[in-house]
């Protein structure tokens, strides 16, 4: 054996089989081509605006160095209170609000506050992977539910979700608006599944990251809390990557039911310790001076969607559906079959990063995603390569 096999058989199974991201595999394949146009991951290009950020600096400026709290800043878990009051039209607790060092690590500390080793999570598929690798990391179960296309439209049949259930399930995983789909719940599916969770002792934990990108003129995705109690069993995942351009800094938030509080806190202190405070500075200056910004991306996206529906929309190999949320289209082109192999050659043909479906687990194997919240020049450019590399 040679001396890494050695080491990596002493590594946790559940460790070793985790899988490499479909989407990474791709970005490391071909980051550093001049000519690249990356729509494969789930950001644009615009920085973080110095109206956001400058507090950061003050911060540092000023010394704010030393370990913080464990939940979070309580002038940041009062803004995000604040912020939901704004959004969903009633008071919110700020002690239901826990700062995260990213929505990556609110879904793992949710996932470590209700599911065991040996235990399920439905999930309906396809999804972004981290969660079901995140569980299977955890001996958690990950039990993809899939969901249907058809007509240009996704949808989730909620049945499907029940007859998955075992003995061994204790959350629901919903992502609404969906990545990679675009698919948002409505406020009747988001009831009938917070009744299905109540009747069967489930959690649920909701991933509502992209709540703020819908295109039909509302400002919010219709959401758990428009449904729930306060006290249900409902773990909110949050992140201030989406919203305010700030996928670098590694900062989110998780929202739970009263009496969590020590249970949070102590995941926070044997995971990450706590969120860098400069950071949580600069969480707070989204809250407080990020909503123009944050309109102007949901804008910018409503027309780069526009534009693609209308170019990628009317190529007769093309098949997708309209997302109504969040910001990827999730398209297949007739005649491929696997969208990993054909995301190396477009990459390689045409400079076009896609993120292939393949990686968002069931169902995704013949789609690929592209990412819109970028630049009209190249997402412009970018279609036009890709109809060209498809051909008639
Ligand atoms: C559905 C979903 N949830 C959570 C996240 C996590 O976001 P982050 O870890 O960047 O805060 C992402 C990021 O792409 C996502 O797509």
């Amino acid at each position: 054996m040679l001396p890494s096999d050695v080491v990596l058989s002493k590594v946790r199974p559940e460790a070793l089989r985790a899988p490499e991201s479909g989407i990474v595999e791709l970005v490391n394949a071909g980051r550093d081509r001049e000519d690249l146009i990356p729509l494969w991951v789930g950001e644009g290009e615009l920085p973080t605006p110095a109206l956001i950020y400058r507090d950061a600096i003050k911060s540092l400026e000023e010394g704010e160095t030393f370990y913080t709290y464990q939940r979070g800043l309580p002038v940041l878990r009062h803004a995000l209170a604040q912020y939901h009051s704004d959004l969903y039209g009633r008071p919110f607790d700020s002690e239901r609000f826990f700062v995260t060092g990213s929505g990556m690590h609110a879904i793992l500390m949710a996932l470590q506050a209700t599911v065991s080793a040996g235990e399920s999570i439905l999930v309906p598929s396809p999804v972004w992977p981290n969660l079901a690798a995140c569980a299977g990391i955890a001996g958690v179960e990950p039990i993809a539910v899939p969901m249907q296309f058809s007509e240009g439209k996704w949808t989730l049949d909620i049945q499907r979700l029940k007859d998955a259930l075992t003995p061994h399930t204790r959350a629901l995983f919903i992502n609404s608006p969906c990545n990679p789909t675009g698919w948002v719940a409505t406020v009747e599916q988001l009831a009938e599944l917070r009744s299905f969770a109540l009747e069967h002792g489930l959690w649920v934990i909701a991933d509502e990251v992209y709540g703020r990108f819908v295109y039909d003129g509302a400002t919010r995705a219709p959401s758990f809390y428009d449904v729930a109690e306060d006290d249900d069993p409902i773990l909110y995942v949050n992140t201030f990557s989406k919203n305010w351009a700030m996928t670098g800094w590694r900062i989110g938030w998780l929202s739970c039911p009263k009496g969590m509080g020590q249970v949070v806190e102590n995941l926070v202190q044997y995971s990450t310790s706590g969120t860098a405070a400069f950071m949580q500075r600069a969480a707070l200056g989204a809250l407080q001076n990020g909503n123009e910004f944050l309109q102007h991306q949901v804008m910018r996206a409503g027309k780069a969607r526009a534009l693609l529906l209308e170019v990628l929309g009317s190529h007769s190999r093309i098949r997708l559906s309209r997302p109504d949320g969040a910001f990827y289209l999730f398209f297949s082109i007739d005649g491929i079959t696997n969208s990993r192999e054909a995301a190396f050659k477009i990459l390689h043909e045409t400079g076009v990063g896609l993120a292939p479906g393949t990686a968002f687990g069931e169902g995704g194997k013949p789609f690929f995603r592209l990412c819109f919240a970028r630049d009209m020049d190249q997402l412009n450019d970018a279609s036009r390569l890709l109809c060209r590399w498809i051909g008639d």
